[in-house]
């Protein structure tokens, strides 16, 4: 074992009633170092990190910090040994600002005993410029944005003097730009001693952002390497177990008759302010039309106006001739329009049905699922069981409520529902948001061959790559308005991104 271990847990196994959630686990980092872990959803990264924080105990194994043995039998010890751990459901209290979140039980006091409050943010605001991060004292964290949230979290551990700093997929929950924001954090962390430990399972960010990576499938390592000597596919297929293929397997699309035409779309947002600002596009059968952009750029407005979810102000949205601008998002979804939503769980799916009841929520009200308003169980048991099996949604039955399935598996049920209803025209919206890589690639699989099957097909995403290689035309939209046309094959990452910050030529 190199000197400068900083962490070593040793043959670490945890088993919870009928998982095992890590096995065997060796897992060393470096002081000093950037140490990404990756894992699809459930192998276990979040249960290891419990570990070296004191949440959980292992049901076998050692945990040396600075090459001592330590038992870290909760939250507080791990603290004292330097531990400092960000969750992926932020623990902040709503009402209360930066300052008072961060010194929470443990205040400066003033000589009555009385909380220091102006001794507490000038700490605060000391920690954090040493740092490189701005806070605003006053701003409570209801009104803060979710980068802010999470500085908040990070300064919170350095305010209890981590040395070793635990995120847990810090990135899942951020914008491209809060993303940047954060990496530049982290790297300023480093330089400044810390170690930090970078839990995810975005492979890119892995190799912008780590010196060293674990990877754990299933509950065990499955690697661990120098990201100098590895690459994403390499990564990938150890996360996944077989090899993954990340560029798209597509032919040449055979575009056909014109499907959708939007002409002069204009379109407010929630706040009144415009967010689409004079659209134009076109989807042509047997073919898939990318929107590409940095989110919030009116692409969420633009999909809700094409669904009815948003009434338009101006132009026209003619679907097969017709014109469905501001029609009801019912109306166009019997025109065999389907919608996969970005924001799954509220628009998506009723979290609290299960899985078979969600997937008829399209189809419930026709033969052969049910006559003259009385449901064939035994046909939509069926068709369940079909789709469960067809789009490999990962569950014991399909009476499980939708709730208790990953982000991934849920994912799946929307998509599972949408393209079963062979649909026209399909608009999916970030549909691989918050899914495995594995899965991902399944998604992909699905709207190609959507297409490849004569349908039309518009895929807006905030994950460039994934615009880049599932469409056949990309739009890049920047502040209402689509700026370029590209041929993905014909432009570089580079060149996009000048796009997306609305950098015409
Ligand atoms: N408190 C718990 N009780 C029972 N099973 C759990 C608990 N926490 C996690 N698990 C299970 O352990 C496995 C690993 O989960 P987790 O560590 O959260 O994975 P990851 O963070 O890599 O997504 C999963 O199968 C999960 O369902
Ligand atoms: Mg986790």
């Amino acid at each position: 074992m190199s000197k400068d271990s900083i962490i070593h847990l040793k043959n670490i196994t945890k088993e919870y009633p009928g998982v095992v959630a890590n096995k065997n686990v060796d897992f060393q980092v470096n002081k000093g170092e950037i140490h990404a872990l990756v894992g699809e959803n459930g192998a276990g990264k979040s249960t290891l990190m419990k570990i070296l924080y004191g949440i959980e105990q292992p049901t076998q194994g050692e945990i040396f910090i600075n090459g001592e043995k330590q038992i870290i039998s909760k939250v507080e010890s791990a603290i004292n040994l330097g531990i400092g751990m960000v969750h992926q459901e932020f623990t902040l209290v709503p009402s209360f600002t930066a300052p008072e979140n961060i010194g929470l039980g443990q205040e400066p006091k003033n000589n009555q005993g009385l909380i220091d409050w102006k001794g507490l943010n000038k700490l605060v605001v000391d920690i954090a410029e040493k740092y490189g991060f701005k806070v605003d004292p006053g701003l409570k964290m209801i009104d803060a944005s979710v980068g802010v949230q999470q500085r908040t979290e990070i300064l919170k551990t350095l305010y209890r003097n981590a040395n070793i700093l635990i995120l847990d997929e810090p990135t899942a929950v951020l914008t491209p730009q809060e993303t940047d924001e954060l990496f530049t954090v982290i790297r300023t962390l480093v330089d400044e001693g810390k170690t930090v430990i970078f839990i995810t399972h975005k492979l890119r960010e892995v190799m912008e952002i780590a010196d060293r990576v674990t990877v754990m499938r299933a509950g065990e390592v499955q690697g661990v390497s120098e990201i100098k000597n590895t690459s994403i596919s390499e990564l990938a297929s150890q996360m996944v177990g077989r090899e993954v293929f990340l560029q798209v397997k597509k032919d040449e699309a055979k575009p056909g008759e014109e499907i959708l035409n939007v002409e002069d779309l204009w379109v407010h947002d929630a706040r009144g302010l415009l967010a689409v600002k004079g659209i134009n596009l076109s989807i042509n059968k047997g073919e898939i039309v990318g929107v590409a952009g940095v989110e919030g750029n009116g692409q969420s407005e633009f999909v809700e106006a094409l669904t009815g979810l948003r009434k338009t102000s101006q132009g026209s949205i003619k679907y097969l001739g017709e014109d469905i601008a501001s029609s009801s998002p019912k109306n166009i979804r019997r025109k065999k329009i389907a919608h996969i939503p970005e924001d799954r769980t509220n628009t998506g799916l009723n979290t609290q049905l299960s899985i078979w009841e969600n997937l008829i929520g399209n189809s419930y009200f026709r033969r052969p699922l049910s006559t003259r308003g009385i449901f064939n169980l035994k046909k939509i048991a069926e068709h369940s069981n079909k789709l469960k099996e067809d789009f490999d949604i990962r569950a014991p039955n399909i009476s499980l409520k939708v709730k208790s399935l990953s982000g991934g598996n849920q994912q799946k049920v929307v998509v599972a529902r949408e393209l079963s209803e062979d649909p026209v025209l399909t608009i999916a919206s970030q549909p691989t948001r918050g899914v495995d890589i594995g899965n991902i690639e399944a998604i992909h699989e699905q709207l190609v061959q959507m297409r490849d099957e004569g349908g039309a097909v518009l895929l807006v995403s905030a994950e460039l790559d994934e615009v880049m290689a599932v469409a056949d035309r990309v739009a890049v939209m920047y502040e209402g308005q689509i700026v370029k046309w590209v041929n993905p094959k014909e432009v570089d990452q580079a060149q996009m991104g000048l796009y997306m910050a609305g950098i015409k030529e």
